[in-house]
């Protein structure tokens, strides 16, 4: 019987002995990857004995594989990707120079993996800037494919730079540029396809976690017809594909315009008892500052591949920093998804025993769930959170953590399997 995981009309079909492939990463990805495997093992045995089990197989990307093969991404490793849908890899070292496209945005875009999502959610005993820090619990859907990252950008006094200004002061005009002599210039793609997808898989991903609410984050009041036609179109997914389990911010202003304003609370009222999500917005400056003050307020975050990038590692300072944030980037259509740690490859720790493997930890917890495999993916809380309330802790955490214990990547690891017991 085949040990891969399968598409069969739409759903992932995932054998109870399956492979899954890893990259193992550069820096501390070395420190990490096995600590992180031996974790998901003893999850998943505790889970379900013999019945299930993972086969790790390693394929190769960035030093390992240069060093190897002369190349930073071999077409085998994508090959390997697809053939198995699901996979997890450590962090990757950006190779400086020589004109050399970033590892993990070219994963990304070869497997149009247009999802980045970041759940973020706070551990008992882990150290918080923020008051409450139980109340945090948000989940980030940041659009992957477009936007400035599109790497579509002039630099002053390029060719290119003249020609595109050129191009510019025949068909617009150049009043708008300040100083049209020395302005780089970059262009910033949205569309509504791009928008739509992103947003339809925030808003499924409330409905099957029966969350509360989805806030589409934009900067509409300034960029109005990339990040305002976001909001527009992530509306419009709401209202006319998610009729019968939203209720938008829109079709509340919508109501008290026509009907007051009266009427409108009492229909807000009423699809909270129905148990509907209420679709809103929020221009990001606010949101940066209202996530902070308020973050109940919001559940599931939907925007575009700059701002997420922002709001990810906010959030993620709020429950303990990029050490312990787990991250997928998912194509919710194909099924094709990469779990993720979000942090680097911390050069200046590799090899020192001090890297905090929690985030590729529960990078994998989620891996687990996107298989369905939940009772793993609880177990692998339940003994993190218990680690943590021990205060037994690697450097990262232990400077912010008073009558703490150091504990070395591997002592952690031991620890936490320990407590999965
Ligand atoms: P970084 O995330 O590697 O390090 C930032 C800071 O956080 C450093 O002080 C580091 O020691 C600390 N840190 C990070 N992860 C930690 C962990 N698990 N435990 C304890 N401390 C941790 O970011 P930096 O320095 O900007 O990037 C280094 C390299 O990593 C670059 O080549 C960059 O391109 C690459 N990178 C790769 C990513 C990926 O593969 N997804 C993401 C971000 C950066």
């Amino acid at each position: 019987m085949s040990n891969k995981v399968t598409i069969q009309n739409g759903k992932l079909q995932v054998p109870n002995h399956v492979t899954i492939p890893f990259i193992e990463g550069d820096g501390i990805g070395r420190d990490i990857s096995e600590p992180a495997q031996s974790i998901v093992n003893a999850a998943v045995e505790a889970a379900y004995s013999k019945e299930r089990s993972i086969e790790w197989k390693e394929v190769l990307a960035g030093e390992k594989a240069h060093k190897k093969t002369g190349e930073w991404l071999p077409a085998q490793t994508i090959d390997t990707f697809k053939e198995h849908i699901v996979g997890i890899k450590g962090p990757l070292t950006t190779p400086v120079g020589g004109g050399i496209r970033s590892l993990n945005v070219a994963l990304r875009q070869e497997l149009d993996l247009y999802v980045c999502l970041r759940p973020i959610r706070w551990f008992k005993g882990v150290p918080s800037p923020v008051k409450y820090p139980s109340t945090v619990d948000m989940h980030i859907f940041r659009e992957n494919t477009e936007d400035i990252y599109a790497g579509i950008e002039f630099m002053t006094g390029t060719p290119e730079a003249e020609k595109f200004k050129a191009l510019m002061k025949e068909n617009f005009g150049l009043d708008a540029v300040r100083f049209p002599d020395t302005t780089s210039f970059g262009i910033k793609p949205i569309s509504k396809e791009g928008s739509k997808r992103l947003v339809r898989a925030a808003i499924d991903y409330a409905v099957k976690h029966d969350l509360p609410s989805v806030t589409l984050v934009h900067k509409g009041n300034i960029m109005k017809f990339t990040e305002g036609a976001f909001k527009n179109w992530g509306y419009e997914v709401a209202e006319k594909e998610f009729n019968k389990q939203t209720f938008t911010w829109r079709q509340y202003e919508k109501i008290a315009s026509e009907q007051g304003a009266e009427i409108a609370k009492e229909k807000v009222k009423e699809a909270r008892k129905e148990g509907k999500i209420i679709v809103k917005d929020v221009i990001t400056d606010a949101f940066l500052q209202e996530s902070l003050l308020r973050p109940y307020d919001h559940s599931v975050i939907a925007t575009m591949n700059l701002n997420g990038d922002y709001i990810s590692d906010q959030l993620a300072a709020m429950v303990g920093g990029i050490g312990i944030s787990p991250g997928a980037n998912i194509n919710y259509d194909s099924g094709f998804a990469i779990f993720e740690a979000t942090h680097g490859t911390a050069p200046t720790i590799a090899g020192t025993g001090q890297a905090n493997p929690s985030s590729l930890i529960l990078s994998a917890a989620l891996m687990l769930e996107y298989m369905g495999w939940n009772e793993a993916a609880e177990h692998i809380y339940d003994a993190l959170e218990h680690t943590f309330s021990k205060r037994k802790v690697t450097a990262d955490l232990f400077t912010l953590m008073e009558g703490a214990t150091l504990l070395s990547t591997k002592e952690f690891t031991n620890e936490v399997v320990k407590n999965m017991h």
